[in-house]
């Protein structure tokens, strides 16, 4: 049932804040802690997370890492389930690794998760579907809440990982004690504000619309973001490809001028995730060197991004204001309008790409 929508994509773009409201009753309690299931998760008893996935659920892990570094100093490994599987890497002793999915069945994913748990590590997963082998082999799995997600390409699942992420990064800080109780309070407000935040994002869904027939004409498309938003340029450059079939690709807006910059001119439509925060200077003289060499910028940003670095732009996306640690979730709205409607304005099948299934059960 798409419940008036054009597509299940279409459906699962649009039930975000309800979905990310269920999650935010679900795991966060009056008291400002964060509520695990037993037997809990000891922070202070772990000097190392691991975490793997694939496709989306891998770009939120990329995103999480950020978050446990700069938030709980813990430092993250992160890496594809493919490559960390026959990889085989030492896992050392008082480490965890965790596992990101929507499905809970990727073959890999699960593979994975096999290989670290006979390693000894403790094993906790963020999945979608709770009857699953992954949330089954796991010692502590926690369920995104996000309800059944159609469309192939992953929208509310990504952005329920990077909320119960989100949570489980501040709940790690707290118990180790590298965050004060203002600064935490502070976040968890910001979390807590989340589901309005995107209420108001979708509501550039015209503006996306418009600027996707423009990004429909295009062979190429680049993506670019610093920091946080690294991650969110190559969620938005795969959810682009896997859907429109335009080839995308997302680099850290600092490896610009290392390579991919031989690649603009006025037929590359090049965009930019920026929100007004401690990078964006930086982010956003990546992005005069692209105009200066004729490149069409499309700056996604808040409205003092917009108002310090819009003019010279081919096109301008304005969001909210919000706390930047949780930036990364707001921002994987547009990426989504603009794959969608990309997508539309091309005749895609959007919800059953070619080539592509929901559920990646063989390797
Ligand atoms: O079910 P999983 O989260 O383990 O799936 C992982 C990837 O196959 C999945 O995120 C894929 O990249 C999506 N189609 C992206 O939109």
């Amino acid at each position: 049932d798409k419940a008036g929508h054009k597509h299940f994509m279409a459906k699962e773009i649009a039930e975000q804040p309800r979905v990310l409201a269920a999650a935010l009753g679900h795991y966060l309690t009056p008291e400002g802690t964060i509520a695990l299931p037993e037997p809990g998760i000891d922070f202070t008893a772990i000097d190392r997370l691991t975490l793997v996935a694939c496709g989306t659920a891998f770009y939120a892990c990329n995103v999480a890492k950020y978050w446990f570094e700069q938030v709980a100093r813990l430092p993250v490994e992160i890496d594809v389930a493919s490559e960390f599987r026959y990889r085989e890497p030492p896992v050392p002793a008082r480490s965890a690794a965790l596992f990101v999915s929507q499905s809970g069945e990727t073959a890999d994913t699960l593979a994975a998760l096999r290989y670290a748990k006979g390693q000894g590590a403790q094993i906790l997963s963020v999945v979608n579907v709770t009857e699953s082998s992954i949330a089954r082999d796991s010692d502590i799995a926690l369920p995104i809440l996000a309800g059944a997600e159609i469309g192939v390409a992953s929208t509310k699942a990504f952005t329920c990982q990077l909320l119960v992420l989100g949570a489980l990064a501040l709940e790690a800080a707290r118990q180790r004690g590298t965050i004060d109780e203002a600064e935490l309070a502070a976040h968890l407000q910001g979390l807590r504000e989340l589901p309005g935040l995107i209420d108001q994002g979708l509501s550039i869904e015209a503006e996306c619309q418009r600027v996707s027939r423009g990004l429909a004409e295009a062979r190429d498309i680049l993506f670019l973001g610093r920091g946080r938003m690294y991650p969110l340029a190559l969620e938005g450059a795969l959810k682009l490809k896997e859907i429109s079939y335009i080839h995308a690709e997302a680099y850290a807006s600092g490896e610009l001028k290392h390579g991919p910059i031989a690649l603009v001119d006025e037929h590359v439509p090049v965009i930019v995730m920026a929100p007004h925060d401690e990078l964006f200077d930086k982010t956003v003289s990546n992005m005069q060197e692209v105009m200066a060499r004729g490149g069409k910028v499309l700056l996604i940003t808040d409205a003092k991004g917009a108002r310090i670095a819009g003019e010279g732009t081919w096109e301008v996306i304005t969001l909210p204001e919000i706390d930047p640690l949780w930036a990364p979730i707001l921002y994987a709205v547009p990426a989504q309008l603009l794959a969608y409607h990309t997508a539309v304005a091309k005749g895609t099948d959007v919800d059953q790409p070619r080539n592509l299934a929901k559920s990646v059960t063989v390797e």
